[in-house]
């Protein structure tokens, strides 16, 4: 169960909708087991009162949950992406906090759940995923103690301090603790969720097993972390086709031959730090530590949540600014940012990549970031390129021989991407080889089995402290 389905749904040139894959890794992952395990699919088709009956795509069982005009305001705009996900991403933008969007993310939790309750069999698994769905493990459990529940955050959980804000603290902790595994992406946002149920419900803990009551006794949740990754052996071999290969080499020409190309690659996201990317790039070429005519940052900004407030706020900055820097330093040949307010498909990614000298993950605060992961996979070919990564980035617990950076910390921003741009050869391929082997190891499929697994172990009935 997810938010969004696999699928996206497209109306083509002739009026007629079709459903094509969406581009995430996690449906690369989970596509598999989905077939091989006879799944069910149950989400939201992304757009307003669609009223599909359920079907089959790709031998995938898809079950549509209906939002409204309403619900999309209030669940998934309002609540979802104005309340929980400042929230959970440190604050960086102040987060609302509304009774009515409350209310409609708990009824539209109960229609997903009611949803996976009617399709699931007996003793099934249902894996939950994401901060849009936290209360559908407990509704899943009360209605079905048979079932098996997984879940996992893909989004950074915050410290107690900033948590304890929200006017739903307990509830959302009582949801989550409904399923028998919870996932999060780090170490530390395990920690902060045992952490937070600590101080919230008088459930003991021990490790990353929280004890809660069950009838007379008590059951085992598993909260620990399992790092997601991507498709990265479909990456490389992507990034090795001569025509992606070819298109990098035109990508560089297009540009006016460069020496350096550096590249930013996000949705357009307050938590990105995409302004202070900019920022650090226009002191830069204003000191004359960076040259127009040799550096050039291409920067794909995709279009996100546009009808949020502080997603509008965000991208009239970062336009303002690219427009400024372009205006100060640009020449008729050469401009210092090519910015792209659109997504592209998998393969001009990978030719981005393939012809970036630097990757600037700038994030304030991010999950996981799956950019990086996917540039470092891109790279394992020629083994160049360098990575530097926001240590707010769930990515720098594993990819630890990028440059590391302290994205407020201007200054130092400045520095890394200097250095970046300058290192020798040697030290690009040393630090790019440990990386690559990070990722090969961790790759999306050995995250889904390792979660499945722990599932599995709870169906039966092992003692999961083992695991803790
Ligand atoms: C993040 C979230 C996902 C979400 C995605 C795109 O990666 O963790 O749950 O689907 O952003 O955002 P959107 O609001 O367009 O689904």
């Amino acid at each position: 169960m997810s938010n969004r389905l696999p699928v996206d749904r497209t109306v083509g040139p002739d009026g007629e909708p079709t459903w094509s894959p969406s581009p995430g890794g996690l449906v690369t992952a989970l596509e598999p087991v989905m077939r091989s395990a006879g799944g069910a699919w149950v989400g939201w088709g992304g757009q307003p009162d669609l009223g599909l009956e359920p079907f089959e795509h790709d031998g995938i069982r898809i079950i549509p949950i209906d939002l409204s005009e309403t619900d999309i305001e209030r669940y998934y705009e309002g609540f979802s992406n104005d309340t929980l996900w400042p929230l959970y991403h440190d604050v960086i933008a102040p987060p609302s906090y509304h009774r009515v969007w409350w209310d409609s993310y708990v009824g539209v939790n109960r229609r997903f759940a009611d949803a996976a309750i009617a399709a699931a069999a007996p003793d099934a698994t249902v894996w939950v995923q994401d901060y849009q769905l936290q209360l559908v493990p407990r509704m899943l459990r009360e209605a079905r103690p048979d079932l098996t529940i997984g879940f996992f955050n893909h989004i950074p959980f915050p410290a107690y301090g900033i948590y304890s804000q929200l006017p739903w603290r307990t509830q959302i902790i009582e949801g989550l603790l409904g399923a028998d595994v919870i996932g999060f992406q780090r170490v530390a946002d395990a920690g902060n969720f045992t952490r937070a149920v600590r101080r919230l419900l008088p459930y003991s803990t021990k490790g990353a097993i929280v004890n809660v009551p069950d009838g007379d006794g008590a059951r085992q949740v598993l909260a620990k972390a399992f790092p997601i990754s991507i498709d990265t052996a479909g990456f490389e071999e992507l990034a090795q086709r001569p025509e992606v290969q070819a298109r990098a080499a035109q990508i560089r020409h297009d540009l006016g031959n460069p020496a350096k190309i550096m590249l930013g690659v996000d949705r357009l996201d307050y938590t990105k730090g995409i302004r202070h990317r900019l920022k650090a790039f226009g002191e830069l070429l204003a000191d004359g530590r960076a040259d127009v005519g040799d550096v050039t940052l291409v920067q794909v900004a995709s279009p996100s949540r546009e009808r949020v407030e502080t997603y509008r706020q965000l991208r009239d900055e970062v336009e303002l600014t690219v427009g400024r820097i372009n205006g100060d330093y640009g020449t008729i040949s050469h401009q210092p940012i090519s910015y792209l307010h659109h997504g592209f498909p998998r393969e001009e990614m990978a030719a981005l990549y393939l012809a970036a000298d630097v990757m600037l993950v700038t994030a304030l605060r991010d999950g996981m970031n799956l950019v990086a992961k996917e540039y470092v996979a891109a790279r394992s070919g020629d083994l160049d390129g360098v990575l530097v990564l926001s240590e707010f980035a769930g990515a720098a617990d594993e990819l630890r021989t990028a440059v590391l950076i302290n994205p407020h910390d201007i200054a130092g921003l400045k520095d890394a991407i200097s250095g970046a741009l300058d290192m020798p050869r040697e030290e690009r391929r040393r630090r790019m080889r440990a990386m690559r082997k990070r990722v090969r190891e961790n790759d999306v499929e050995h995250w889904s089995q390792t979660f499945l697994d722990a599932l599995r172990r709870v169906r039966r009935g092992d003692d999961l402290s083992a695991l803790g």
